[in-house]
């Protein structure tokens, strides 16, 4: 293997297999566990205690997980990923890596009006904006405080700068937004956005209600179907979303692609080729893991310690569940979605 700067790199240990023969080539990386809302499923009224991932672990963990180890997909997570101080400058210095395909980031948006530009420019390729309703009073409501119109602005500021298509993620809740999941579909096709609906999940302390709120894949894609066609699209089998060219049944409507991750009625287990690193320096081999297998040992002095970090995401990733638990008592905001 030749590094960037044209060297042959130290040992690579070559792609990473788990247990059950998956290529394990995407990281989500969440960079804070602090956020700007406090979505209900997600996170806890009043703040708790933050933490921020340090800027050099976190472009050190990538230089060696992409170096050594062939991931070649960074996702920034949070928390909320723009809280992060010094967010522009770990992007940057992630895209001059040269070894990613793809550096991403979910965001709620509300801080992103500002920063879309210069985090193109610094080598971010696409966002993720989640967005649960177009009702300001309810976003309010179900964000504990949140600004719709600053998330819009965010969406068209991504969109402007050209970190396209720029997805939406909606979290589809029964009796809280199912009421609304045409209207989203038509505002983000109309602005060029891939529309995803996502299964909720039952993650966290209220995973009862989670699981109670669950609409099915299925009935989502019964209810699209009112006032759209939906034509499969055939996707990479790692992807975790399913796919559809969406057009509206009306003339003059707008069309797109819109995508369901059914991770409750269809998990994609099979083929998850994720990893997760947490803002407390944890390897997660799963959504769904209980603990994390901490990397503190192999970061000494501000160095990453590669041989000492391998063994422990061997341990790791030989941990990775063939299926997931699918339940999870650690609250989403301090495992990065
Ligand atoms: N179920 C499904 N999706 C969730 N997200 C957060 N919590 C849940 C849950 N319990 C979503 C966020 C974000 C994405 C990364 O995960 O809304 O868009």
């Amino acid at each position: 293997m030749i590094t960037a700067s044209g060297e042959p790199s130290a040992d690579p240990l070559g792609p990473l297999i788990d247990g059950w023969g998956r290529r394990i080539d995407r990281l989500r990386l969440s960079l804070t566990d602090r956020c700007n809302l406090a979505c209900r499923y997600c996170a806890a009224a009043g703040a708790g205690s933050p933490c921020h991932i340090d800027e050099a672990f976190a472009v050190a963990v990538v230089r060696w997980l992409s170096g050594r180890h062939g991931v070649r997909h960074v996702r920034l997570t949070g928390g909320e990923p723009l809280l992060h101080p010094q967010l522009l400058h770990m992007v940057s210095s992630m895209a001059r890596l040269c070894s990613l395909n793809e550096i991403t980031l979910t965001t709620n948006g509300q801080a992103l009006a500002v920063s879309a530009e210069r985090l193109r420019r610094a080598g971010l390729t696409r966002v993720n904006v989640s967005l649960d309703t177009l009702h300001p009073r309810r976003f309010a409501r179900l964000t504990r405080g949140g600004d719709l119109a600053r998330t819009v602005r965010g969406i068209e500021a991504a969109i402007a700068a050209g970190l396209r298509p720029v997805r939406l993620n909606v979290v589809v809740q029964r009796g809280i937004n199912d009421d609304e999941l045409c209207e989203l579909c038509e505002w983000g096709l109309s602005r060029g956005c891939t529309v995803r609906f996502l299964e909720m999940m039952p993650v966290g302390p209220e995973a009862t209600v989670c699981r109670e709120r669950l609409v099915p894949a299925a009935e989502i894609l019964d209810r699209l179907s009112r006032r759209f066609t939906l034509e499969p699209i055939a996707s990479p089998v790692e992807q975790a979303a399913t796919d559809y060219a969406a057009a509206s049944v009306v003339g003059g409507g707008p069309a797109g692609i819109v995508g369901v991750i059914a991770s409750m009625t269809r998990p994609f287990c099979t083929s998850c080729r994720r990893l997760r690193v947490t803002s407390r320096g944890e390897i997660l081999s799963c959504l769904f893991d209980a603990g994390g297998w901490s990397l503190a040992a192999a970061w000494n002095g501000g160095r990453l310690d590669e041989e000492a970090a391998d063994r422990i995401l061997q341990a790791a990733v030989m941990a990775k569940p063939r299926f997931g638990r699918r339940t999870q008592r650690r609250r989403m905001i301090s495992i990065g979605g």
